[in-house]
């Protein structure tokens, strides 16, 4: 497999249609501002880094037809709009903004797709020292059955990323050196993240995993079957609170009450310094429908929703929560592990290497 973005011979832009695996791998070209829009507010493309590089380039995309700064302003806010959570949005956004303003108007798209590649080839960059950084955090935990556990959650692999994943590139790097290793993969209720799209790229690379359901994180860790929870993460406030997918803070207690280490993976682009703590961040509000309803495939093959509550049934669809950063043993980012707290995030983004 590719990596998850890609640019052909023919300069054109693709990529997999996330709503349709595991059952169907379709490839989708961005050909415009309005299909990068679209490919994030509809899920086909999530996960924070991925949706920063998608929105990278779909400012580039919109600059090719009009690129005076009050069309850069406009096309930059439209993006933004798409998904709220995840700060990599803005930060790749405003990263492409900065690359092109001091430009003549007529040098800017090109230039804006030139960072927007950059951006890619950074963020492959950044997800490897993470995986390298994770993994000796990991291999220094003595695997209590000889056999590293992990437990995560949502999808922070390959797949919401350009290539690697945060959370999963410790697990690829491991893997790959021979570690013997085993990924509790949840399966992150509403959308099923983790049944439909880790458990296939865990799948894919032979990665030794078993899907559980949201709720059997904690008997796992009080039974002493996890030796580290690690899940990757869309916002990281000044004070070190993390929002992630839905039901990370249950696990992330559970953890705690269990004394298990709970490490958060990022690139440091997801630290927002902007955001005082957890409570500044957006919490994205999902449909209902996907509370209420759930996909998969049916006997026949085709994939379809199926509807799992009383008819008149209320449901509500928070997509992210956060978890305080006392319950947060180490951030793994691409300069290092480091303390989720003010001051070491501090001088984490200091040291701009
Ligand atoms: O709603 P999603 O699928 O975009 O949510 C994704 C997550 O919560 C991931 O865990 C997070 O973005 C980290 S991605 C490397």
């Amino acid at each position: 497999m590719p990596r998850t973005l890609w640019i052909d011979t023919d300069e054109r832009l693709f990529t997999w249609d996330q709503t349709r695996l595991p059952f169907e791998s379709v490839v989708i070209a961005l050909a415009g501002e309005a299909d990068c829009a679209h490919a994030i507010t509809s899920m086909q493309v999530r996960g924070a880094p991925l949706i920063g590089a998608v929105g990278a380039y779909g400012l580039a995309l919109a600059l090719r037809e009009r690129a005076d700064d009050a069309a850069l302003a406009q096309a930059l806010q439209r993006l933004n709009a798409t998904r709220p959570t995840a700060v990599n949005l803005r930060w790749a956004l405003e990263r492409v903004r900065d690359r092109v303003l001091p430009l003549p108007v007529a040098a800017r798209a090109d230039a804006a797709w030139q960072e927007a590649g950059r951006l890619c080839d950074d963020d492959v960059a950044c997800n490897a020292q993470i995986g390298h950084h994770g993994g000796r955090l990991l291999q220094a935990l003595a695997p209590r059955a000889g056999v590293l556990q992990i437990l995560t959650h949502c999808n922070a692999g390959r797949l919401a990323t350009v290539d690697h994943g945060t959370a999963l590139a410790p697990v690829y790097a491991l893997h790959a050196q021979g570690v013997p290793l085993h990924v509790w993969v949840d399966e992150t209720r509403p959308r099923n993240q983790g049944a439909s799209l880790t458990a296939w790229e865990l799948a894919d690379r032979g990665v030794p995993h078993t899907v559980v359901s949201d709720n059997a994180g904690g008997l796992l860790m009080r039974e002493g079957r996890v030796d580290a929870v690690l899940v990757g993460c869309d916002r990281v406030a000044r004070n070190g609170d993390v929002a992630n997918k839905i039901g990370t803070y249950l696990k992330a207690l559970a953890a705690r009450d269990n004394r298990v280490p709970f490490y958060v993976a990022c690139p440091v682009s997801t630290i927002d310094p902007r955001a005082p703590d957890g409570a500044a961040i957006p919490i994205e509000e999902r449909s209902p429908r996907e509370v209420t309803h759930i996909r998969g495939r049916d006997p026949l093959g085709q994939l379809v929703d199926v509807q799992i509550v009383p008819d008149g049934s209320a449901a509500l669809n928070p997509a992210f929560d956060v978890t305080p950063a006392r319950l947060v043993d180490a951030l793994i980012t691409e300069r290092g592990p480091c303390a989720a707290s003010e001051p070491a995030l501090a001088r984490l983004l200091q040291d701009d290497r």
